[in-house]
């Protein structure tokens, strides 16, 4: 958000309380206005995948009802259509509902990384890899405020469970947080430029983030360049003087006649600096400014507000839909279904009628409509084909229901081919707590079993928010369609699939595990006694998986498609010099739709570094393309990496950095599924290690100059041979990893004090 050139008032003008007022809301979802200058109060409402404009007196979990709003899908399913054009187009959707019922920001997108798939909003999330977080979040920013509507990124940061989540402290070491948690975030922040970000409620190491002065400060603005405001989650300020000290603009909701009494108070005593106030209240000055009409590009019209076009957005919501779910499976090609005249559908479960296609709490949104897949599917099936159709368990319960069972294999028996709706309850998954399982209820998958032994011609349709278990009832369905929660449209969209109007093409922004105890987080989620300990570090979903050589259900980038694709020509070419600040590799494969329809295709760019000195996961995805080819079609598609893809956040050098030697390029169809494949060797200065007293003997030889100073230092015997340890290989092994000047108290090493003091005076002396 760049400064406006005119406030509205300026921050001179307002009093001590005024500038206090500014820092908090004046109710729950509005910013306090100034009459007297003529400040108005603009509206925040959420979120990310629709709005939920509460006309009243608001809550923050949806149990008061909210304005209709179109119900896109949830960023569970927007993760896996890795579309960042399609995400935009619903972002500028979301600003234009959002000017039309006078918000002025909206509160969303969530990037925050799918750590577990327990986490209970994982469906508000986009994937376990930061580099998809970043890239749809970025979308998602840059078309909400290209309508002139603030976003709000959150929640920032590390906030990956729903357990304790007002006080936990997830602790996570520095590298972690650079490579997996923040950088989402900071392509956003960098990118798209959002009017405000949203911190988290937990704490990060120890302290909360909404006093977090180096996540808030130091890291965003310093760092990152942010330039909006900071708002905290609802309710997440406990301290609201060390908030604002923190760089906490605006407190939400507010606690009126406490926390500005608090500001006043401090700034009166000499414990808070009037000027970290002063730039706090600006800030929310600058984003109301930004948010008045003329900031967005036009007058408001006559009657106060523009409408939007509900039927448009809804469109847009089904092809949205339709983009996203994942085809997991499809033996013999079941689908899409070709019913030939007379033929009978089956299609089962109560989800089919009573869809599910949104998460509860803070984002749930109050639909225009709700598309529902059966009676989609009868009204887009031809009349001389039966659609019929049996609940065959109820939702919310686990308890088996064998009337409904019954009547569903009898459906079964005499279908030509079943579509089995099942998914998770909205009991199961919701903001405010973390799953406990990641099982399908068992009433449905018993079911299933069932319906398999009547009629193995079944396709299973998924509604569910975060990754459930496929392995104990998948080989009963032969073809999978994961949804995810697609929105209000989902019912059409699924149809749409089924039949072959649309061509699946999403792909997995999140592993599915074999078992729940295979997952990466397992042994240290969700933490105890107030802490949450990220012990998995960097090998968070696939970097996990990969590195541990274990087996999944479905690899992340998997999908399938009604057609089918093939990679060639793979070129790796390395351009500029890490030195100059310009490396580039530039990477292009050609990809041929080699089957009988068109189709997109996910081209998949993933980069290793076998020989690094640190832990680094086998591969990790650097770039991606969604490329759409008609049959027999091929296209070129160009990555361009650039040093930062290659490096790892190095804790001692407090930067990226980029190790000389051979890297790996893979591209292909998912991590698990890599096509084609090049190495190519990177220059780059190498590591540098300090030389001092705590250096390691190991590591002075292995320095081109403190190697040959040290060997010099400790000279040859007249054979020509190296002294003491240095002449003695398995000595060097054995305590090659003590520090220098601990040596030098062992004796007949060649290396007593002297030595080692010469030798520190003489390495400081060189040019650095
Ligand atoms: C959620 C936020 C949401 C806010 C306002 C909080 O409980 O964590 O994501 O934007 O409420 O509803």
């Amino acid at each position: 958000m760049s400064t406006p050139e005119t406030f509205i008032a300026s921050p001179a003008e307002l009093t001590l309380e005024e500038k206090a007022s500014l820092c908090l809301g004046s109710d729950f979802w509005h910013t306090t206005p100034v009459p007297r200058l003529g400040i108005p109060a603009i509206t925040l409402s959420d979120g990310p995948h629709g709005l939920r404009r509460q006309p009243e007196e608001g809550d923050h979990v949806g149990i008061s009802g909210s304005l209709a709003a179109t119900c896109f899908p949830t960023a569970s399913a927007l993760g896996s259509s890795f579309d960042p054009d399609l995400v935009r187009r619903i972002g500028g959707a979301l600003g234009d509902e959002a000017r039309a019922q006078d918000v002025q920001v909206v509160l969303g997108p969530g990037i925050n990384i799918k750590r577990s798939p327990l986490c209970g909003r994982n469906f508000e999330y986009f994937s376990e890899d930061p580099l998809v977080s970043g890239v749809l979040g970025t979308a998602l920013v840059e078309g909400i405020q290209s309508r002139g509507v603030g976003a709000s990124v959150k929640h920032f940061a590390a906030n990956n469970q729903e357990t304790d989540r007002l006080r936990v402290s997830a602790d996570v070491d520095e590298r972690t947080l650079r490579e997996i948690y923040l950088p989402g975030f900071e392509r956003v922040v960098r990118q798209a430029r959002p009017w405000t970000v949203m911190c988290a409620y937990n704490k990060l190491n120890g302290t909360y983030a909404s006093e977090h002065i180096w996540l808030l400060t130091h890291l965003l603005r310093g760092e990152w360049g942010f330039d909006g405001l900071v708002m905290s989650d609802w309710g997440a300020v406990h301290d609201r003087v060390a908030a604002v000290a923190a760089g906490l603009d605006l407190e939400m909701p507010p606690k009126l006649g406490v926390s500005d009494a608090q500001i006043v108070a401090a700034v009166r005593s000499g414990d808070l600096d009037e000027e970290l106030l002063e730039q706090a209240a600006t800030r929310v000055l600058q984003l109301v400014e930004h948010t008045q009409p003329r900031a967005a590009g036009g007058a408001k019209p006559a009657d106060g507000r523009p409408a939007f076009d509900a039927d448009a957005h809804h469109a847009l919501a089904r092809a949205a839909a339709a983009e996203c779910a994942v085809l997991l499976k499809n033996e013999n090609d079941l689908l899409p279904l070709q019913p030939a005249s007379g033929d009978t559908i089956g299609v089962i479960g109560e989800f089919a009628r009573t869809p599910r296609y949104q998460g509860a709490g803070s984002s749930q949104v109050n639909p225009t409509r709700v598309d529902v897949a059966l009676d989609e599917l009868r009204a887009a099936i031809s009349d001389n084909v039966e659609v019929a159709f049996a609940a065959g368990f109820r939702i919310g319960t686990t308890e088996h229901d064998e009337a409904l069972a019954d009547q569903a294999l009898a459906l079964a028996a005499r279908a030509d081919v079943v579509v089995v709706f099942l998914g998770l309850p909205a009991s199961d998954e919701s903001e405010g707590f973390d799953r406990a399982h990641i099982d399908l209820p068992a009433n449905q998958t018993a079911l299933l079993g069932r319906l398999a032994d009547a009629n193995p011609r079944i396709a299973v349709v998924l509604a569910n928010g975060s990754a459930v278990r496929l392995s104990t009832w998948e080989h009963h369905a032969r073809a999978v369609l994961e949804c995810w929660l697609s929105g209000q449209a989902a019912g059409g969209a699924t149809v749409d699939l089924l039949l072959g109007a649309a061509n699946p093409c999403g792909r997995l922004a999140e592993t599915l595990p074999i078992r729940l105890e295979d997952t990466p987080a397992y042994l240290n989620f969700p933490g105890e006694a107030g802490h949450v300990r990220y012990g998995e570090g960097i090998f968070v979903g696939y970097r996990g998986y990969d590195a541990l050589d274990r087996a999944v259900s479905y690899p992340f980038g998997h999908g399938l498609s009604y057609t089918r694709f093939a990679y060639a020509d793979l070129d790796a070419r390395v351009t500029g010099d890490v030195e100059d600040g310009d490396l580039a590799v530039n990477v292009t494969c050609r990809i041929t739709n080699t089957g009988p329809r068109p189709g997109k295709e996910l081209a998949q760019l993933y980069v290793g570094d076998p020989a690094a000195s640190v832990a680094r996961p086998p591969r990790e995805l650097k770039a991606f393309a969604k490329i759409d080819l008609a049959p027999g079609e091929s296209e070129t598609v160009t990555f361009r990496l650039d040093a930062r893809d290659l490096s790892y956040w190095s804790t001692s050098a407090s930067d990226w950095v980029l190790e000389p030697g051979e890297f790996t390029i893979a591209v292909g169809a998912s991590s698990r599924d890599l096509r084609l494949t090049a190495t190519m060797d990177i220059a780059a200065p190498p590591l540098r290690v300090t030389l001092d007293g705590m250096a390691t003997l190991g590591e002075w030889l292995a320095h081109p100059t403190g190697g040959a100073l040290l060997r010099d230092a400790v000279g040859t015997d007249a054979t020509g041979r190296p002294r003491g340890i240095l002449g003695n290989d398995e000595l060097i092994a054995v305590i090659g990893n003590f520090p220098i000047s601990t040596l030098a108290a062992f004796p007949g090493l060649g290396l007593d004090h002297a030595t080692v003091d010469d030798l520190l005076q003489r390495i400081s002396a060189q040019p650095h």
